[in-house]
């Protein structure tokens, strides 16, 4: 493709310049469109829109490729550990095995909460929504650790960056006590990211809970799934917030709010529902015939970017396979329910038609379930593990002397200027 791309506009032509990215398709600058054409560009949802340079994640969506720092989902999912990929995305290269040492034990020693912030979780009704909890946590970290929110600070905002990290299984086991009713369970630091999470979550004073390595190193692999996945909705919002100048906290804890959709984070919640709706095998025609009138939507399939199979449900579906095994769930009606959906789905013209594939969550709300997780807490899992792409993001739009406050234009189609009118003549 040629360097420069031209656009006509009432007889005027414009020359807009051609960047070309490592892969992916090559991207027209059209910055100075409206200074030289008297026009915006119109393009809800961003389909066709970069909104940044970025250096993190690449996606080739009709491929099915998942790229972190050049690195193949599927290789780091298999042969690396969450907080090896956290280091990845936050640094951009691998870590020595002395950097992985110091980084790995700077997250375990920041796994404590200040005592008072546990106060805080009182002050929710008993039967708030784990999200909710993570939404008003997160952002109380602004108050309770003023002394990393100078964002141009770089070594604040590390300290930050491993603040969160350290701290989100913490608070997420703690949004998930009170929701069971349980007592809070603090972190041990002689146990590894995911080991420590599991333990928060279901050790109970009566009775302590004992690692089992197949259960935690499936956690620890889910986590590597959910760790980045470029420029979506959650990410965004996180950049977006990000670009007034907000506190890392508080716009992680924008991210989540953003996730907490159905169409985005809250999918596995919805996906594992929806199984459960169907309940049997067969049932599914039925159930397909019902998305096909267009009723509702199979959760779990589809995506923005993905029109090939999701590199991250080709892992979740293994783990998913491994963790039912280990926890003799392997006839879990549900499973059946999703395999044989799965096979329909995927040979149906309608979804072939439309590129309808599983995504990552597909298989995840059945696993979660079979680690012992309601599915309440899913998008809570989500939010854990994709806090570090998020402040990989954030921070890598504060590094870039480009940036600049996300304020999006619009086409306005409202009313036209009209006198105000008093309510005795209206
Ligand atoms: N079931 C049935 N039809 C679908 C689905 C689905 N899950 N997803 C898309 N379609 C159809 C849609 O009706 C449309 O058909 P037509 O062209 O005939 O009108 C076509 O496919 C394109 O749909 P779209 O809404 O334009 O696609 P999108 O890129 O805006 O939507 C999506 C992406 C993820 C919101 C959507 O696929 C969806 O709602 N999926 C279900 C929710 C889900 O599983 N979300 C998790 C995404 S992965 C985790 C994450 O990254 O957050």
């Amino acid at each position: 493709m040629a360097d420069t791309a031209k656009i006509q506009v009432d007889g005027k032509t414009v020359d807009l310049p051609v960047m070309k990215g490592t892969d992916g398709p090559n991207v027209i600058d059209i910055r100075k469109i409206y200074a030289e054409a008297d026009v915006f560009t119109y393009d809800p949802g961003f389909t066709s829109t970069a909104s940044c340079e970025s250096k993190i994640t690449f996606i080739d969506g009709d491929k099915g490729v998942l790229l972190h720092r050049g690195y193949p989902i599927d290789q780091l999912a298999e042969e690396s550990s969450f907080l090896e990929v956290c280091y990845l995305l936050l640094h951009g290269e691998l870590p020595s095995a002395p950097q992985y040492a110091e980084f790995e034990s700077n997250i375990i020693h920041h796994t404590m909460l200040h005592e008072q912030f546990d106060r805080f979780f009182q002050g929710f009704r008993r039967d708030a929504h784990p999200m909710a909890i993570m939404v008003g946590a997160v952002g109380a970290l602004s108050a309770f650790y003023h002394d990393s929110t100078n964002i141009n600070d770089p070594e604040q905002r590390m300290i930050s960056a491993h603040r969160m990290i350290a701290k989100m299984p913490t608070i997420a086991a703690r949004a998930f006590k009170y929701f069971r009713g349980q007592p809070f369970v603090y972190p041990r630091n002689d146990l590894n990211y995911a080991e420590n999470f599991l333990r928060m979550c279901f050790s109970v004073p009566a009775e302590e809970w004992v690692p089992n390595p197949v259960l935690t190193r499936a956690m620890d692999r889910i986590f590597i799934l959910h760790a980045d996945h470029e420029q979506n909705a959650s990410t965004s919002t996180v950049r977006s917030a990000g670009s007034s100048g907000a506190n890392p906290f508080a716009c992680i804890a924008a991210g989540i709010a953003c996730l907490w959709g159905p169409a985005h984070g809250g999918a596995n919640e919805e996906a594992l529902n929806m199984l459960a709706e169907i309940g049997s095998v067969d049932r599914i025609p039925e159930y397909v015939q019902g998305v096909k009138d267009r009723r509702y939507r199979l959760m779990g399939f589809g995506h923005r970017v993905y029109k090939n199979y999701d590199p991250r449900a080709k892992v979740m579906q293994k783990t998913c396979h491994e963790v039912l095994a280990e926890v003799g769930h392997q006839d879990d009606p549900l499973l059946k329910v999703a395999v044989e959906l799965e096979k329909i789905a995927l040979s149906d013209p309608y979804f072939v038609e439309r590129k309808l594939y599983p995504n990552v969550d597909f298989y995840s709300g059945i696993t979660l379930r079979a680690l012992g997780f309601p599915a309440e807490m899913f998008t809570v899992l989500f939010s854990l593990a994709r806090t570090v792409g998020w402040i990989a993001q954030w921070k890598e739009m504060i590094e870039d002397p480009a940036y600049k406050i996300s304020r999006p234009r619009q086409i306005y189609t409202g009313s036209g200027p009209r006198d105000y009118v008093p309510f005795d003549k209206r």
